[in-house]
């Protein structure tokens, strides 16, 4: 059923929301887990998947894009519950995966003709099958898949193509050409597929117009006319003019938020700056004090060296001080025992004279007078 104008717009928004998440919170997108693994899907197309897998009782499963592994454990667990049906599930990546007797992971490009040819060989003649398109998002690639897989279907089979919200239908407006466009171009050359907008009954998406069904009309030869697309009921009530006013609104209010995240981060940008500049200053400080301790550490041990010459001199000067002060002590001494040795000099002298004389009184020669002076210098005595 068309949406009505506000309804499609309140649609959008909440689908842009959904996708990027609140300005202050995780993106739900990137948080979204089965059993602990990362699935990325929106829940509400989880459950379209579980409903049609219960209608439609396919042999094989087919998705592109395995990533983590969650949606690919997500369908196995559900073939278990139904009691059939297998998982191929194709990346280029190998990454570590949970593992289930239902999965089977191929390693290649969903598009290598190797890959395409080994999910065929999965499939069980007869049984239907349901192929989930979620690997590179471009629109070549996604044509090539839409190509592939599409030959592989019965009349009633499933194509599911992901994310055929991007490029601005209505997320990520500057994707440029992806699901969306390749299911338009697919659309035109294939008839005998039609999109299943029931699929689309709880509003939110990833997959507007990417639900596919292949019915029972032989397809298009390449180039042979133009097939009217299914309309879209999102944008059924909705004028071009509408839609152009809406989309450029969106963008205002798309720059508002930017801005009002802007004006909630400067202050707290311009405060990390202060602090950034006191931390400069603080560390151009420290690394002042750090210099001026090395020149004060500098100009210590100068003085250190200066006090330890200092002191040499100092001992230098006592020692010389001693030896003067022997020296004087033994000039002391000698000018004592000059002094002793000139007195007793005088003393002999006198006694010399005084021994001549009685030599003359007793009238003594000169032999016996130098025999009496010898011997008052041996004994000290006249
Ligand atoms: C959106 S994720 C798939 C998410 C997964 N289907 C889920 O629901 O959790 C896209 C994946 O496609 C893979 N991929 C990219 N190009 C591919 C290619 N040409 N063939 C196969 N897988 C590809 C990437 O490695 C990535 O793991």
């Amino acid at each position: 059923m068309p949406l009505s104008a506000p309804e499609a717009w309140t649609l959008r928004r909440f689908s842009e929301l959904y996708y990027t998440g609140p300005a202050a919170g995780a993106r739900p997108f990137e948080d979204t887990h089965w059993m602990g693994v990362p699935a990325l899907k929106c829940p509400l197309d989880l459950w379209v998947y579980q409903e049609l897998l219960f209608r439609l009782r396919p042999g094989l499963i087919v998705e592109t894009g395995t990533r983590h592994g969650g949606t690919a454990l997500y369908l196995a667990h559900l073939c278990d519950l139904l009691g059939r049906g297998r998982v191929a599930s194709v990346d280029i990546e190998a990454l570590p995966r949970p593992q289930h007797p239902r999965i089977r992971y191929l390693k290649g490009s969903s598009t290598d003709p190797g890959i395409v040819g080994a999910v065929a060989a999965m499939k069980e003649p007869g049984a239907g099958m349901l192929v989930i398109l979620d690997s590179d998002h471009r629109c070549e690639h996604v044509l090539a898949e839409l190509e592939h897989y599409g030959a592989l279907l019965q009349a009633g089979d499933y194509l599911i193509v992901e994310d055929t919200n991007l490029n601005g239908h209505p997320v990520a407006p500057s994707h440029g050409p992806g699901p969306h466009e390749a299911v338009e171009a697919f659309l035109l050359r294939h008839p005998e597929f039609v999109r299943d907008r029931g699929c689309e009954k709880f509003l939110l998406t990833f997959n507007p117009g990417g639900f596919l069904q292949r019915r029972d009309v032989e397809p298009r030869p390449a180039g042979s006319g133009q097939t009217a697309v299914p309309e879209d009921p999102y944008r059924a009530d909705e004028p071009d003019v509408l839609r152009s006013v809406a989309v450029t609104l969106e963008r205002a209010r798309l720059a508002e938020t930017l801005l009002e995240q802007l004006a909630r981060v400067t202050p707290a940008f311009q405060e990390a700056m202060q602090q950034l500049d006191a931390a400069q200053q603080a560390s151009s400080q420290f690394k002042e004090a750090v210099a001026s301790l090395d020149r004060a550490r500098q100009r210590e041990e100068r003085l250190g060296a200066q006090l330890q010459e200092i002191s040499a001199a100092f001992e230098e000067a006592l020692r010389q001080l001693a030896v003067w002060k022997a020296v004087a002590e033994d000039l002391q001494n000698t000018n004592a025992r000059q002094s002793e040795a000139s007195e007793r000099e005088a003393a002999l002298a006198a006694r010399v004279v005084a021994l001549e004389q009685a030599l003359g009184r007793a009238g003594i020669g000169v032999t016996e007078r130098d025999s009496a002076q010898q011997a008052v210098s041996t004994t000290g005595k006249p």
